[in-house]
């Protein structure tokens, strides 16, 4: 189509040509090392992932590594295995009982510490709380909590039980918490009063009570007390349960249930380029083996680090490299509540150098708020400890990367930029950072056993050059459905270029070493400060206010976000544009989805650039909104809209 060719940006040329070879006593350390890997797993992915199963522990061993029936696959099937034995009861019964599991620290300072000994006694009084209230096998469990470690808790707790859990971030809203709810049919809400975050007070239970009037399924809530806070909220009677009056009735023992490989652990919800967010579904053998291999190895977690990702449980990030990967290898994980700049612009490099993290994994958006706050920061705190950078979440920069490789990690820390998505579950592109010279913004190659490629347009491979990223070999923590919806996981990810090619959405370059430069999403999906915003879903938000006719959203470069969200709002007649209106469409958008997807400028226009058959052109808007050059205009019904948009949008800019 003339309109929408998202390919454009692929001829970008990039420049960069310094590489970083791996420090030769980390290279010497380094869990895995031999760069024959990639050739050995490539020649045998089964075995490749197999030799990780092997070091999990299951109550039956597994018939089948793979069966592969594009686009679904089964993996280790026939094997029975319990997530919360093995990021759990694995260490605390083992030589592991007394080691730090969870560091955590809370925004207003205060700290908590929790060994795998009292964390599997944690997790299995946890697990009876929710047998008491009826959560078995199956059940889908909603959590909406605050970084606290109770969440943890509760999602090994469920796991425990062979329970679905399903995290929604704290920042969504009622509505987007609502429809999550209805989506997955939750049987029980895990909520808390309230959380911190930056100074101020999340009211979790005042929004929690605002879904529920609209999600009959959820049967009780169970609410944690967040220490110290105060905040006013509602407790209804045989519904809502405080979480430690439960837990002090409850024995501290609760024998694991055996799992199918196969059975769902977890649903989590993502954005995309139609309709409402997708319940991503991940099962249990294949997620612990992807999540414990890419955490082994990417990671090169040691019996005496300290590794801290800065992410929130709420995102998948938080799922896979702070609760489950790090865990399945007996990690002690540092685990933080709050904003980064609360008290002071210096809070995580105060954390890093109070608990001696060695292992730090954090996300683009994070470290250009960091650069802009100034080195002087950073310098306060000695880092000495760090041995290990990670990255996540968007495209980093090449600035950006070498000031968190000059300023941080003292440029002695490798830093291993890694790609992938809620729906792979675990890390796929992505150095090794004892065999892999880095080339600052390329996550550079695929984890052994996978296969990305790079395709044109009518699915060519290239083999130097730009297009789009798709996977061609299946892997064991990849998506299995979209919950309740198993055309549309054919339709979204298996239906461009045959069924057994996955589509990323994203669009990549491929140099002649055969590295990876990402380029960002190729769809409507923004990636607002590493977070997923489909700009279809603002757009509803945005008609859904009564005095908006049309309203078209697009992704406009921003010095920290990455991506800024940009609205063209046509206001229905009558209606006066304003400063003030403006505001009240952001807090609408706030309100209907969360403050991620508020729009960070809003532009007022009578009528949208629209293709003779009624597509709005988002192209142009791109353009206009970048204050780019305005391509081809020939298929506009009215050419004339562009260029009265374009006049008004450098009037505003001034
Ligand atoms: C999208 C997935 C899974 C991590 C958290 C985000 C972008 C992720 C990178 C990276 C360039 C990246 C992609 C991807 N992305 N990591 N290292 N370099 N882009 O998970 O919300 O499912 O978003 O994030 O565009 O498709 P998500």
């Amino acid at each position: 189509m003339a309109d929408e060719k998202p390919t454009d940006g692929f001829d970008a040329l990039l420049t960069e040509d310094r590489v970083f070879e791996p420090p030769e006593e980390f290279r010497r350390n380094a869990n895995i090392n031999d760069p024959g890997i990639y050739e050995r797993a490539d020649a045998d992915p089964e075995g490749f992932w197999s030799d990780f199963a092997k070091e999990l522990d299951w109550s039956r061993p597994w018939d089948r590594v793979l069966d592969w029936q594009p686009p679904d696959a089964k993996w280790f099937i026939g094997g029975k295995i319990n997530a919360s034995v093995n990021c759990v009861d694995r260490h605390a019964l083992g030589q592991r009982r007394d080691k730090r599991a969870i560091v955590w620290e809370g925004e207003p300072g205060d700290q908590k510490t929790l060994t795998y000994g009292e964390l599997h006694v944690e997790v299995q009084k946890c697990a009876n709380v929710l047998q008491k209230l009826g959560v078995g096998h199956g059940d889908r469990v909603a959590v909406y909590l605050p970084m606290i470690p109770e969440l943890p808790i509760v999602l090994l707790a469920c796991a425990r039980l062979g329970a679905v859990h399903s995290v929604v971030f704290g920042g969504f809203s009622a509505e987007s918490l609502r429809d999550r709810i209805n989506d997955m049919q939750a049987k029980l809400l895990v909520t808390a009063d309230g959380g911190y975050r930056r100074g101020g007070i999340v009211p979790l239970k005042q929004i929690s009570d605002d879904a529920l009037d609209g999600s009959p399924s959820v049967e009780n809530v169970l609410l944690v007390k967040r220490e110290g806070l105060e905040t006013p909220f509602n407790v209804v009677a045989g519904r809502d349960h405080w979480y430690h009056e439960l837990m002090a009735q409850v024995s501290d023992t609760c024998p694991p249930r055996e799992n199918d490989a196969e059975d769902l652990l977890f649903t989590l919800y993502t954005s995309g380029t139609t309709g409402k967010p997708k319940g991503i579904a991940h099962t249990t053998g294949g997620y612990l083996v992807g999540t414990y291999a890419t955490a082994k190895w990417v990671f090169d977690l040691k019996e005496d680090d300290i590794y801290w990702c800065s992410a929130d449980i709420g995102w998948v990030t938080g799922h896979s490299y702070l609760v489950y990967g790090p865990l399945l290898n007996g990690a002690t994980c540092v685990m933080y509540e709050g904003a980064p700049d609360t008290p002071g612009r210096d809070r995580f490099w105060d954390i890093c150098a109070r608990h001696k993290v060695t292992v730090f994994y954090t996300a683009p958006t994070a470290i250009r708020a960091f650069m802009k706050w100034g080195p002087e920061h950073v310098r306060k705190h000695d880092l000495s400890s760090l041995r290990l950078l990670g990255s996540v979440g968007e495209p980093i920069n090449p600035e950006a990367w070498m000031w968190y490789y000059h300023h941080v990690g003292g440029e002695r820390c490798p830093i291993v930029d890694t790609w992938w998505q809620t729906e792979t579950g675990s890390i796929l592109i992505t150095p090794l950072p004892g065999i892999t010279p880095l080339k600052p913004g390329s996550a550079s190659r695929p984890f052994p056993g996978l296969k990305p490629a790079i395709v044109t347009e009518s699915g060519e491979p290239v083999k130097v050059g730009g297009g789009y990223l798709v996977q061609t070999r299946p892997w064991p923590s990849m998506l299995r459905t979209i919950y309740g919806d198993h055309d549309r996981f054919v339709a979204t990810y298996w239906n461009r270029w045959g069924r057994d090619v996955y589509v990323t959405g994203d669009g990549a370059k491929v140099d002649e070493d055969g590295y990876f430069w990402l380029l960002g999403r190729v769809d409507d999906v923004l990636n607002v400060a590493g977070h997923r915003v489909g700009t279809m879903e603002v757009e509803s938000a945005l008609v859904d206010h009564q005095e908006v006719a049309e309203a078209a959203v697009v992704g406009k470069a921003h010095e920290i976000k990455g991506q800024a969200v940009c609205a063209f709002v046509t206001l229905k007649e009558g209606v006066q544009a304003s400063d003030a209106k403006v505001e009240e469409l952001r807090q609408h958008v706030a309100q209907k989805i969360g403050a991620i997807a508020k729009p960070d400028e809003i532009l007022w226009t009578a009528d949208l650039p629209k293709t003779r058959s009624g597509k709005i052109m988002r192209r142009l808007l791109r353009d206009i909104a970048a204050g780019k050059a305005l391509g081809d205009v020939t298929t506009l019904a009215d050419p004339s809209i562009v260029a009265k948009l374009r006049e008004q949008y450098e009037d505003k800019e001034g």
